[in-house]
């Protein structure tokens, strides 16, 4: 039996032998598409090519993509663990043509490759082609069926409707006919008394879809039409552990090696056994599906936090965390602890998990920690209800969206406790936020208008702030109830933002008319100039200026981030790496792995080993087109998660300092930055570092106005030293301080003989009040204390303002909490609002502050009238 490995580099093997050129996984994360969070399919990479924006260098390539589908138009979050072959992150196997070969080949190699290579009995299989749809206009892929029909026996074909062989990335985009292969896994009996055919796309748990090959002919337009592509592509997705499951002979994908470490981790570290209670092993599968999605999402970049993607990998780590601690009853971080054995078995697949494990657990055991005393509160909160009653659905929606109890598990505790849960009530309180968040979100675009016929855009402003251009294409774009233009020019000299350096600001000057370039952006490896309306005039020549001044300073911010991130491995250690990175016009930010805080010395230490790096004036090298091994081979400084070309440009300030892959601009030679000062020092998430920092003008000003700040300081304290003042002074005020407290103690005795003799009975109760001119709350409860103690039968109402604050004290005699049922806490409750306050304590002695004070005789009164009443 072939172990995953093999089977995995079986595929590429057997493509690689059709000649396609084997090419790594991209990022989980997608960063660059506003449209998409996560790889969602092996062919998001290579969306480009379909629609014909780029062109591929090689026209055949077969990879193993790491997808994730939690989120969008293809979603399988709810079935992950209840069943046993969906899960949220998954390997997909594909191989792909960009305008070379089509439906012959790929259905031959599917052919060849399942029945001779993998030896999967030929009598299991069954295809499925696309029957057409009138209301689309798309005729019956009988191209597909004739060249199935070579292979296998015609009554295995079945013809399938538009939602099942009809394949589309999202609302808009490249799609076309699709033809799927499944295997039915069943018994031989089984498989004599049920005819296969009839439980293909019947979610029956062992008739499986395995591959999909999609023949890519039309590009959904945003209005919804179809249009042909230039070209004809073949875009096929293999569910890789699927495809083991089916060659290790097993009824599910968690009886594979692919989930089998994992699963034994958790049984071990839970103390339960697998396959002995349905709740519990679906717990399990949870487990060691999410922790997968989790663990890649954070290696390639994406840590989990309140909104976007981020609040994606949160909410799977929280789902996750409810099966184990309801389910599994464990109630500490559980995740963290399978990273490793995650790590070791992708170890040679997808190495940088391995790289940053420690890294990965330490995210997640955090996130746990502080998930996990949420969730104590959300059960709490379950715990309210009774036995036998009902939950309204706003309620389960509740505990889904504050506490992150998925809808499933709500309703397991509420079956276990006979408690009946709307569901329809929760499902509408879902589609409401659903779309109230994308309502808050929701860019609508336009169509692409083309303006001319050219080859794509190319970016001029490595070398030129302004360039004479024409204007290519534009859509009208509508964000939050503003219109806007999105232009893409010929050629530009705007850089688009990317690599965490902040798009261009400028303008385009066009038939006499001036547009204002407020934004720059990547969408599809275009250069998208954001401007607010259209000209009159359209065709002709235009000239595109960026904001020069704004460059330069971002320039200044860019170069500087490198010289950081090398100073940051000098000072802290080689285990530096970055995390994200923020480079615009004002200041700079880069986050990076390391695990303490960087105290004050060393921040000096990073500053001043970066400005003497700025006084040398080394010049900045730029070398582009560099073979991607090469580069590394340099030294090259890479990150994590992040795609890089076969080809690089990288950027060295000086060769033996630092060398990183870069696709930014930057500074001729480093002495034009000027200046270099940290502003601030801080903790991301856990193990991730921020340091925020200046250069240039801004970084003088910055230095100008804190000796500013100083000689202010000096002349107002009229010293020279100021240190040693401040600390005289520190000193003086402590004393004096003490001293008042002393005063105020001795205050009290003389005060407590003059209440004395103003107390005044009613209704058999003693009163003593009045606001009493003592600013200290220690000595006004010292005062309370003692005439409490002291006498019986008796209310202390005292009114006093500490601090510019009022305040009112009430102390009440034991004997008359008991008589008259009084309780001093809730009393000062009642009555702060005179004194626009509030405040509390025990029966005894509370005291409350407020803002009024005016109120505070009022406030006296009512609680004298609620004592005597
Ligand atoms: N794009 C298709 C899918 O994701 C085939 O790769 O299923």
């Amino acid at each position: 039996m072939m172990n995953a490995i093999e089977i995995r580099e079986k595929y590429l093997q057997f493509f690689e032998s059709k000649l396609h050129k084997i090419v790594p996984s991209d990022s989980i994360v997608i960063k660059n598409d506003p449209t998409l969070l996560f790889t969602n399919a092996g062919m998001n990479q290579f969306k480009d090519y379909f629609l014909g924006i780029r062109k591929a260098a090689v026209s055949r390539v077969v990879d193993t993509q790491k997808c994730l589908r939690v989120s969008g138009k293809h979603n399988d979050l709810e079935e992950v663990g209840v069943d046993t072959y969906h899960h949220t992150m998954f390997e997909m196997l594909g191989n792909w043509s960009f305008g070379d070969y089509f439906k012959e080949e790929a259905i031959a190699w599917s052919w060849e490759l399942l029945t001779e290579v993998y030896g999967i009995d030929k009598d299991r299989i069954y295809v499925s082609v696309f029957e057409g749809d009138a209301k689309e206009q798309l005729e019956a892929d009988t191209e597909s069926l004739a060249y199935w029909k070579l292979w296998i026996n015609e009554d295995r074909i079945l013809y399938g409707n538009k939602k099942d062989n009809f394949w589309e990335m999202g609302d808009s985009g490249p799609c076309g006919p699709c033809t799927e292969i499944h295997v039915d896994m069943r018994s031989d009996d089984e498989r004599a008394t049920v005819d296969g055919k009839t439980l293909v796309n019947n979610d029956h748990p062992q008739v499986i879809e395995i591959w999909n090959n999609v023949f890519m002919q039309y590009n959904r337009k945003a209005d919804g039409t179809l249009e042909p592509l230039p070209d004809k592509h073949v875009d096929t997705g293999m569910g890789f552990e699927r495809l083991v499951r089916v060659l290790q002979g097993k009824q599910s994908n968690y009886d594979t090696d692919v989930f089998q470490p994992l699963l034994i981790k958790v049984a071990q570290k839970v103390g339960m056994t697998y396959g002995t209670d349905e709740k519990i092993d679906i717990a399990m599968r949870v487990l060691s599906d999410h922790i997968r999605a989790i663990s890649f999402c954070i290696a390639d970049g994406q840590l989990p936090s309140n909104t976007g993607a981020g609040y994606v990998v949160r909410r799977i780590l929280r789902r996750a965390v409810r099966y184990y601690y309801s389910i599994l009853n464990y109630e500490k971080p559980l995740l963290t602890q399978l990273v490793a054995t995650l790590a070791e078995q992708f170890k040679s697949v997808f190495p940088s998990l391995y790289e940053q494990k420690e890294l990965v657990a330490k995210v997640i055991l955090e996130e746990e920690n502080s998930f996990l005393m949420t969730l104590e509160k959300g059960l709490k909160k379950m715990e309210n209800y009774a036995v036998g009653s009902s939950m309204t659905g706003a309620a389960a929606f509740e505990l889904y969206d504050t506490f992150g109890f998925p809808f499933d598990l709500t309703r397991l505790i509420a079956k276990e406790k006979n408690i009946e849960v709307d569901e329809p009530g929760f499902q509408s309180a879902m589609f409401a936020q659903k779309t109230r968040s994308r309502k808050a979100a929701e860019v609508e675009t336009g169509d692409w208008v083309d303006v001319i016929d050219t080859e794509e855009a190319t970016f001029v402003g490595y070398s030129q702030q302004q360039s004479s251009t024409r204007l290519v294409r534009y859509r009208k774009i509508n964000a939050k109830g503003k219109d806007a233009y999105q232009l893409v020019l010929e050629q530009t000299p705007f850089y688009a933002e990317s690599g965490g350096q902040v798009g261009d600001t400028g303008i385009i000057s066009m038939g006499g008319e001036l547009l204002k370039v407020w934004d720059t952006k990547k969408e599809n490896n275009q250069t998208i100039h954001y401007v607010d309306n259209l000209p009159e005039n359209i065709d002709g020549t235009a000239l595109a200026s960026i904001d020069s001044n704004r460059r330069t300073a971002i320039e200044n911010n860019h170069s500087v981030t490198h010289l950081l991130q090398a100073a940051l491995r000098e000072v802290l250690g080689e285990h530096v790496h970055q995390k994200g990175s923020y480079v615009g016009s004002e200041y700079l930010r880069f986050d990076f792995g390391h695990y303490s805080k960087i105290d004050e010395v060393q921040l000096k230490e990073i500053e001043e080993v970066v400005n003497s790096r700025i006084r040398l004036n080394t010049a900045v090298e730029i070398k582009t087109k560099i073979p991607i091994a090469n580069a590394i081979a340099m030294g090259a400084t890479a990150l994590f998660g992040e795609k890089y070309g076969e080809e690089v440009r990288v950027v060295s300030i000086d060769s033996n300092y630092s060398i990183e892959l870069c696709g930014g601009t930057h500074v001729a030679a480093v002495g034009q930055i000027g200046l270099f000062k940290i502003i601030s020092e801080s903790s991301v998430a856990a193990g991730i570092r921020r340091i925020e920092a200046i250069t240039a003008q801004r970084a003088e000003a910055y230095v100008n106005e804190q000796c500013t700040v100083l000689s202010s300081a000096k002349n107002l304290l009229k010293t020279k030293d100021i240190l040693k003042t401040l600390e005289v002074l520190l000193l003086e005020q402590a004393n004096l301080k003490k001293q008042i407290e002393l005063l105020m103690f001795e205050k009290v005795a003389l005060v407590k003989s003059v209440l004395l003799t103003k107390k005044s009975v009613a209704n058999s109760v003693v009163i003593i009040t009045e606001t009493i001119d003592i600013t200290s709350i220690e000595a006004i409860k010292t005062l309370c204390f003692q005439l409490k103690n002291e006498n019986v039968n008796t209310a202390i109402i005292i009114g006093a303002v500490v601090e510019n604050k009022p305040m009112i004290f009430i102390a009440l005699s034991d004997d008359l909490i008991k008589n008259k049922n009084l309780n001093a806490g809730l009393l000062v409750k009642q009555v702060s609002h005179n004194i626009l306050g509030g405040g509390g304590g025990q029966a005894f002695y509370a005291s409350a502050a407020g803002t009024s004070i005016a109120g505070l005789q009022a406030a006296l009164d009512e609680a004298i009238n609620i004592i005597l009443t």
